[in-house]
């Protein structure tokens, strides 16, 4: 068993990681909270039908009066509706300000459930059993909460720490083979950007990573939880340093938006954009040369990608229109060695266009039979 501090000013909590912890949640939520009666488990259907038995028994076996309270499935479902909808079940079900709520589910199960606790009776507890690798090597940790409106994804949203975050990376086992590589694209830029022990330890155990080897799954999960702790507890807010997360973020997001989200999953937008930010730091002499290519080997490494096929101008034109664009500056995290980025504010357009044709390049290189 991994616990990381997580050490956020108001009421600080830890991530705790072990292969089959789902079934002791049970346990480890009456440690944090000994006298409360009832949690709310806020899912979705896959999960339910797969883990909702182990998870129910262990929360019954800890005398937790536990009932499940489902969300349809998806991000299009990530909506202010669903937090609504949600709450009048809570209500119905008799859920109090002393109610515990547990986000039991990926990313968008962990940010709508993050949200509902945050405004639910004007703030009830929550505890995060992340059951997606986006959800724990990044989503569960650091209390970000949101939904996406119409005009843009999680435009609404608060600060809501959990509890506790109980990771299960047994629990991935279950997870479509995409969704689960999808993911590993957030751990390893947890390497990129301040382990690089982490980045090449991924790089040594690919095959059995990609064969789900707990052992290395729980490594893979506790030093990417800890480098978002290390960030989180210094900048929790959000105001500065923080914004090193964004690597590969700048132009993935702009991918992602560009093809829809239809294309890509995130992770693999955020693949696509960290190959980019290698590039543009080589190009203007941030990182050398032999960096920027380890970084897009090891990217490349985890199988095949979506291809790119975005005009250039496109992805120029939707960097200007990000939300984290400030005064019409486009931020980009530039590795400088494997380990360490840095924010550099005025990235050329014409590297960021050099860089996505780059990118359209090596996708044609991929599609080819080899
Ligand atoms: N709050 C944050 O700091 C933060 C950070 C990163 C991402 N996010 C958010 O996370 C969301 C993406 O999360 P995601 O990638 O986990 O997607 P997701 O929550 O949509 O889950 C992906 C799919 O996997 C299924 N699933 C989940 N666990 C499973 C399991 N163990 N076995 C089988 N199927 C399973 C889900 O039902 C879903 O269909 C986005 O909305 C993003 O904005 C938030
Ligand atoms: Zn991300």
């Amino acid at each position: 068993m991994v616990r990381v501090p997580i050490s956020v000013r108001l009421r600080p909590y830890e991530a705790v990681i072990e292969s089959g912890l789902a079934e002791c949640a049970g346990g480890c939520l009456r440690e944090v909270f000994p006298d409360r009666k009832r949690c709310f488990v806020v899912t979705v259907p896959p999960v339910r039908k797969k883990w909702g038995k182990k998870l129910m028994a262990s929360l019954a076996a800890a005398s937790w009066e536990a009932k499940i309270v489902e969300m349809r499935d998806g991000e299009r479902h990530k909506t202010v509706a669903t937090v609504e909808d949600l709450a009048e079940k809570l209500v119905r079900l008799g859920a109090d300000r002393k109610a515990v709520m547990l986000a039991f589910g990926g990313g968008v199960v962990g940010d709508v459930t993050g949200f509902l606790a945050s405004v639910y009776m004007r703030g009830v507890d929550v505890v995060q059993v992340p059951t997606t690798v986006v959800a724990q090597v990044d989503a569960s940790i650091g209390g970000k909460t949101g939904v996406n409106l119409k005009a843009g994804k999680n435009l609404l949203g608060t600060f809501h720490q959990p509890r506790v975050v109980l990771i299960d990376p047994r629990i991935l086992t279950t997870l479509p083979e995409r969704e689960f590589r999808s993911g590993l694209y957030e751990a390893l830029k947890c390497g990129i950007i301040g382990k690089p022990e982490l980045f090449e330890g991924m790089e040594k155990q690919r095959n059995r990573i990609l064969e789900r080897d707990p052992v290395q799954l729980e490594w893979l999960i506790a030093e990417s939880v800890k480098l978002k702790a290390e960030i989180v507890s210094a900048d929790e807010r959000e105001s500065g340093l923080r914004r090193v997360l964004n690597f590969g973020h700048t132009i993935g997001h702009a991918l992602e938006a560009e093809t829809k989200y239809r294309h890509f999953l995130h992770g693999e937008a955020i693949a696509w954009g960290m190959i980019a930010a290698s590039r543009i730091a080589a190009v203007s002499g941030i990182t050398d040369e032999a960096t920027a290519q380890r970084i897009t080997r090891g990217v490349l490494g985890w199988g095949r990608l979506p291809g790119v096929t975005a005009e250039a101008q496109n992805i120029v034109r939707l960097l200007q229109a990000d939300k984290k664009t400030k005064d019409g500056v486009v931020h980009f995290i530039l590795p400088t060695k494997i380990g360490k980025v840095e924010v550099v504010n005025n990235v050329p357009s014409e590297l960021v266009t050099e860089a996505v044709a780059e990118l359209r390049k090596m996708s044609r290189g991929l599609e080819e039979p080899t």
